[in-house]
């Protein structure tokens, strides 16, 4: 009886063994587990066999069966730690990287909203035979100013309240109209020049004010010209760059340097008219400052108002840009966000 048993543990022993060997992932290894060490194993159940059995052959299947037993154990894990290898082997290979593949290639630069409209309001000039100007940055107050007929404790300054360097009397220019007076002293007339440069203002940052922002200056002088050049000049500019059909206005306004002056709006990119946070609610957005030349500022250049008369305008680039781009916050222009910035690539 006792050496039937013996087989029959040595067989069951063997079979186990053959399959934990056999189990080809940890899952299925964790399956085989129970079946041939759990209670309901052929191993376990043949303890229970050994009841009839006397002491001394009980003693020595007892024995042979925890043998067996942990021989299984062993067998288990054995096959565990190979199995875990080989996941680990398969894992590092997965996740293996190639240094000698090429890394990610620079990302192609693309210029700014501000420089592509920059570009745009150049061409549309340039093609109209205008020539460009340049000033700089950090100004007079003679040009910025008195050249303009704004003498000291002019109250219109306050329009172009700025940032002054320290312990001078330059400052960061607040407009671009002190190229106007720098061309007319450089030439005789005809002129016909536009600046596009950078200015500041003690200005808040909202949603169409930035401290720093962008101006074109146009500037024509010659014989005869008249208001209506002026403005068939700018209707001609906004059809360029917004397209035929944009609603534009005039509005009567002021301005120490030109008489009679205007400032040009176009409808809010955002609420097209009825208005919104964007415009101030008043459903336009303001382009652009202009009028005739001053007498007094063609006489401050030693030019003859008699002989010659002349249009100027002053455009905010940033505020053009954001109505031709869609862009409803100035802020959006100087934040470098370049999720925002890929729009305008390509
Ligand atoms: C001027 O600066 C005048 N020099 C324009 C001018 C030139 C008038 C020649 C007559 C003859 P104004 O302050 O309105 O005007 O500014 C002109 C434009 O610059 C505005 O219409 C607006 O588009 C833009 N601008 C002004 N301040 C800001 C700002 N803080 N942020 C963005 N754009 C601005």
């Amino acid at each position: 009886m006792s050496d039937e048993l013996l087989a029959r543990a040595n067989a069951d022993r063997d079979e186990a063994v053959g399959r934990l060997g056999a189990a080809g992932t940890l899952a299925e290894l964790r399956e085989v587990e129970v079946q041939v060490l759990g209670r309901k194993a052929a191993l376990s159940e043949l303890k229970g066999s050994m009841r009839g059995l006397s002491e001394d052959d009980r003693r020595r299947v007892g024995r042979v069966l925890e043998e067996a037993l942990a021989e299984l154990r062993q067998a288990a894990q054995d096959r565990r730690a190979r199995l875990e290898a080989e996941e680990e082997g398969r894992a590092l290979e997965a996740d293996r990287v190639d240094v000698t593949l090429p890394g990610p290639g620079p990302l192609p630069g693309h210029p700014h909203p501000i420089s592509l409209m920059l570009e745009r309001i150049v061409d549309v000039f340039v093609a109209m035979g205008y020539r460009v100007a340049e000033g700089p940055e950090v100004e007079t107050d003679w040009y910025n100013f008195e050249a303009l007929n704004m003498p000291p404790d002019h109250p219109a300054r306050s329009l172009w309240d700025t940032l002054y360097v320290a312990g001078s009397n330059t400052m960061l220019r607040p407009h671009t109209s002190p190229v106007q007076i720098r061309a007319m002293q450089a030439q005789r007339p005809p002129i016909y020049i536009i600046a596009p440069e950078r200015c500041a203002r003690r200005d808040a940052f909202d949603a169409s004010h930035s401290p720093v922002f962008h101006q074109v200056e146009g500037l024509a002088v010659d014989t005869g010209i008249t208001f209506s050049d002026l403005k068939g000049t700018l209707l001609a500019f906004t059809a360029e760059i917004f397209g035929e059909g944009r609603r534009t206005r005039f509005r009567p306004s002021y301005f120490p340097f030109t008489e009679p002056s205007a400032e040009m709006d176009v409808a809010c990119p955002t609420c097209e008219g009825a208005g919104c946070s964007a415009c101030g609610r008043s459903g336009w957005i303001e382009l652009l400052g202009a009028g005739m030349v001053h007498p007094k500022v063609l006489t401050n250049v030693g030019y003859d108002p008699e002989q010659v008369s002349g249009f100027a305008f002053g455009m905010g680039v940033d505020r053009t840009a954001m109505r031709a781009f869609g862009i409803t916050d100035i802020r959006q222009l100087f934040y470098n966000d370049v999720r925002f910035l890929a729009r305008f690539a390509g």
